[in-house]
């Protein structure tokens, strides 16, 4: 992403520029964004921020360390306007305060917390219109999220535009119900090669490249991480390609980390199904009764949407399919 170009996301970039447009006319909303790791949700949000620029941007990260402390993600996200709560009636000023660990206090209510965080964003926005821009919500503890997603839905009638980004099928309980998704799905083939030729310049091989793109499901994380693995010479085509290709550490143990999450029968079935390779189901899932699991993969197993050869033998992560990164996470002793 020299330069800050999205290749490939035209549409959800005017997607997100609507939510803008829209609450610069003071008719505010949220948009969620979801995906895979790596598909380019942060991308996304950083284009929305510089898209922002006549906003007053709010921005938090949800992180595994602070999940379990409640509202640490909304004092990260609400602290440059904290100076609004002067303008708030008493009440929930002090609310907001007693919530944030600002000032000694019983932790309030969480109708009240949420109806306080809607306050100061309207009151905030009097002046300028904000965005707030939420990342990896899926670590966000839930008394933030349930407080933003509160606030979130009734800023239809302000200056509040509200941008979460979270990764497919986790999210802590996040709500979403009455809010717009976008998902985003792998990079087309042009778009795709497009981030490579950024990144590899003129030495990649157009075979190199289409097996890269395919194999990725262009994924921009796993094709740059794919491509930054390999050689001059396997770029250029004159050595061949390893298989599985490599991935950088970080998708990996991103995917890795997921899979963990998993109970022990879907991990086996993941492992049964990444040492298969080729997306054959049948194969999986005579491989899964020999050790007495049931060979039928579930909605909390998939990496990303149905895949298109579901029902007819295929697996989500089998070649080709986008779920770059369940092999290689799979594999290996961890
Ligand atoms: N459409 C795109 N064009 C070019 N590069 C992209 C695109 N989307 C993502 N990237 C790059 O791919 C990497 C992963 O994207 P990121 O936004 O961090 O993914 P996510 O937040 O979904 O895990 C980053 O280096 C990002 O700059
Ligand atoms: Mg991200």
């Amino acid at each position: 992403m020299i330069g800050g170009v999205l290749h490939g996301r035209e549409k959800e970039q005017a997607v997100v520029e609507r939510l803008l447009d829209s609450a610069r006319s003071g008719a505010g909303g949220v948009l969620v964004l979801r995906g895979q790791p790596g598909i380019g949700k942060s991308a996304l949000l950083e284009h929305a921020a510089a898209a922002a620029a006549d906003f007053r941007v709010l921005r938090a990260t949800g992180v595994e360390a602070e999940s379990g402390l409640a509202y640490a993600a909304l004092h990260q996200l609400l602290h440059p306007v904290l100076d609004v709560t002067a303008r708030l009636a008493v009440a929930q000023a002090d609310t907001l305060r007693a919530a944030l660990g600002l000032q000694p206090a019983d932790v309030p209510g969480r109708f009240l917390v949420a109806v306080a965080v809607l306050a100061l964003l309207s009151e905030a926005a009097r002046e300028q219109p904000v965005l707030c821009v939420l990342d990896d919500a899926q670590l966000a503890d839930r008394a933030s999220m349930e407080a933003l997603a509160f606030a979130a839905r009734r800023v239809q009638c302000d200056p509040v535009a509200v941008l979460v980004a979270a990764r497919d099928l986790e999210g802590r309980d996040f709500d979403t119900a009455e809010m717009r998704e976008l998902r985003l799905s792998g990079l087309g083939p042009g778009p795709a090669a497009a981030v490579l030729a950024e990144r590899c310049g003129a030495g990649l091989a157009s075979s190199v490249r289409d097996c890269l793109v395919r194999s990725t499901g262009g994924n921009p994380l796993a094709l740059l991480e794919a491509a930054s693995a390999l050689t001059s010479r396997q770029h250029a085509g004159r050595d061949p390609l390893p298989d599985p290709l490599p991935l950088a550490r970080g998708l990996e143990q991103l995917f890795a980390d997921r899979i963990r999450q998993r109970p022990p029968e879907a991990q086996l079935l993941l492992l049964l199904a990444a040492a298969e390779g080729a997306g054959h189901l049948g194969v999986v899932r005579r491989a899964a009764s020999l050790r007495s699991v049931p060979g039928r993969p579930h909605p909390p197993l998939r990496a990303g949407p149905a895949p298109a050869g579901e029902g007819s033998g295929a697996l989500p992560g089998g070649r080709g399919s986008g779920s770059a990164g369940l092999r290689p996470g799979c594999h290996g002793d961890r």
